[in-house]
């Protein structure tokens, strides 16, 4: 007998899915067993890149995920509320899950998959993070045996378009923007992607698996590329960078040494990961690995014990790559379903019950890049370098190469140091006459 798949929304995804499915051609051959029974969409006369029997479209989400023939529900639809309670009724039907929707994961996740154990159904996830790149399944299974120390990525295409035609056309945010509007690279409203929203929905699933612990969104710092300059990408430049959006998950461990505390500030049970995850325009210097990923491409480095960096590259979005993706996860699901269901597979399953601690960001270690705007007197230098000695804070360049109408603009570059300390360094440096404003502030991997 078939496995019978409810599929909601045929959209880019939905459309990818489908076509990938009913190609039989050359695919592994626990596929030939699938069988698209309904796909839900919103509107019945839309013109369709697929031919499926009129049976089988609907308007009626609520039917399929309550359809006792249904076995897996597919959920590439998007949105928020009614996704969520789409996958909820599935799984309180007894349906395995395949979903594309990060921004459900990310703010759901613990209702779903609490809901998932105690049904004993899976939710797969593989097309929510990096399109068409597995890093979810490797993450869960292959790279579980080690002790994971980072993961940093390129996890959102439409900033990584957007930033690296900035850097090679030596363009302004604002203009880049609008081309790539244009040629459909970024979406009409472009807030998720360019406010860091996206990126962040992702890294905090990433953060979950990565160090087993599940992660409350809000807890993710987020900063966008909006405020990112040419003249701060011709410094980045000059200065041996790139400027990339990095979503980062990092173990506190290396932190806390580096800050030379051995204890967490925050209270902690002994079982909870303590980590920091964040999302920011950072300089990457041009020798790591992150620094060529160009274009809409994403990438995922993961760094750990014992197998050091390992790095994952492809597509990000797409109907092919996130069909690829979503397929894998209802080729798993195929497979689960032709064992006995006695128990759920630990590795398909979320095992996750506590959640991570983060990191404030005040406590966060990272080197700083700096612009400042000063008058052109003597003695500005020094002043600023004592202000940041006063914090404990230690530089690893200070440069002065241009002007800005009559004002000198310094550019400083710190090495490791806590954010509080460098922010209390800048508070102290605003107070100056001699300086007139600090129009970028970056991190620096
Ligand atoms: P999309 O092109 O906008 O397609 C959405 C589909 O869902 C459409 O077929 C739409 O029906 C249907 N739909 C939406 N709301 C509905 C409702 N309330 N009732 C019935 N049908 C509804 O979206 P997409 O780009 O495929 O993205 C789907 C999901 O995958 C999102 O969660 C997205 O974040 C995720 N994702 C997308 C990509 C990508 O490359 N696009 C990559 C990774 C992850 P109609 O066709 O009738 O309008
Ligand atoms: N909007 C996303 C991006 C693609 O620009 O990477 C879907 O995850």
């Amino acid at each position: 007998m078939g496995v019978k798949l409810g599929i909601l929304g045929l959209g880019t995804v939905g459309t990818g899915t489908v076509q990938l499915l009913q190609d039989k051609s050359f695919r592994h051959p626990l596929l030939q067993e699938v069988e698209i029974y309904r796909v839900g969409v919103r509107s019945l006369d839309k013109p369709r890149a697929v031919t499926l029997p009129d049976s089988v479209l609907t308007t009626d989400l609520e039917a399929i995920v309550s359809d006792p023939a249904v076995d897996i529900v597919v959920e590439v639809m998007g949105g928020l509320e009614k996704a969520r309670s789409l996958i909820l009724k599935a799984i309180q039907n007894g349906k395995h899950v395949v979903t594309a929707n990060k921004a459900v994961i990310s703010r759901f996740g613990d209702e779903i998959f609490t809901a998932a154990n105690q049904a004993g159904v899976y939710v797969m996830l593989e097309a929510a993070v990096g399109g068409g790149i597995p890093v979810i399944q490797p993450l869960k299974q292959s790279l579980s045996v080690n002790r994971i120390h980072t993961v940093t990525g390129i996890i959102n295409g439409t900033t990584n378009y957007i930033l690296t035609r900035m850097q090679t056309e030596g363009g302004n945010f604002s203009d880049v923007l609008a081309d790539a509007q244009r040629l459909g690279y970024a979406e009409a409203d472009p807030t998720a992607d360019v406010d860091g929203l996206d990126a962040a929905d992702k890294i905090a699933i990433l953060a979950s698996l990565a160090f087993g612990g599940r992660i409350k969104l809000k807890d993710v710092y987020s900063e966008g590329i909006r405020q990112v300059s040419k003249t701060d990408i011709a410094y980045a430049e000059k200065l041996g960078f790139v400027i990339k959006l990095l979503a980062i998950a990092q173990s506190a461990a290396p932190l806390a040494a580096i800050a030379n505390r051995t204890t967490p500030s925050s209270p902690s049970s002994p079982s909870s990961p303590l980590i920091s995850v964040r999302v920011h325009p950072t300089l990457v210097p041009k020798a790591h690995p992150l620094a060529s990923i160009n274009g809409v491409n994403n990438a995922i480095l993961i760094e750990g014990e014992p197998i050091g960096q390992v790095m994952f590259f492809g597509p990000g979005a797409g109907a092919g790559a996130t069909a690829s993706a979503v397929s894998s996860d209802i080729l798993n699901l195929v497979a689960a379903l032709k064992k006995s269901k006695t128990a759920l597979n630990p590795l398909l399953a979320c095992a996750h019950q506590d959640y991570c601690q983060i990191v404030p960001m005040a406590e966060l270690v990272t080197r700083f890049y700096a612009r400042f705007l000063t008058k052109d007197q003597p003695g500005v230098i020094g002043k600023l370098g004592t202000c940041f000695g006063n914090h404990g804070v230690s530089l690893e360049s200070i440069v002065q190469t241009g002007f800005q109408g009559e004002l000198a603009e310094i550019v400083v570059v710190t090495h490791d140091v806590q954010e509080g300390d460098f922010r209390q360094a800048l508070t102290e440096i605003q107070t100056l006459t001699a300086v007139d404003s600090i129009p970028s502030l970056l991190r620096v991997v």
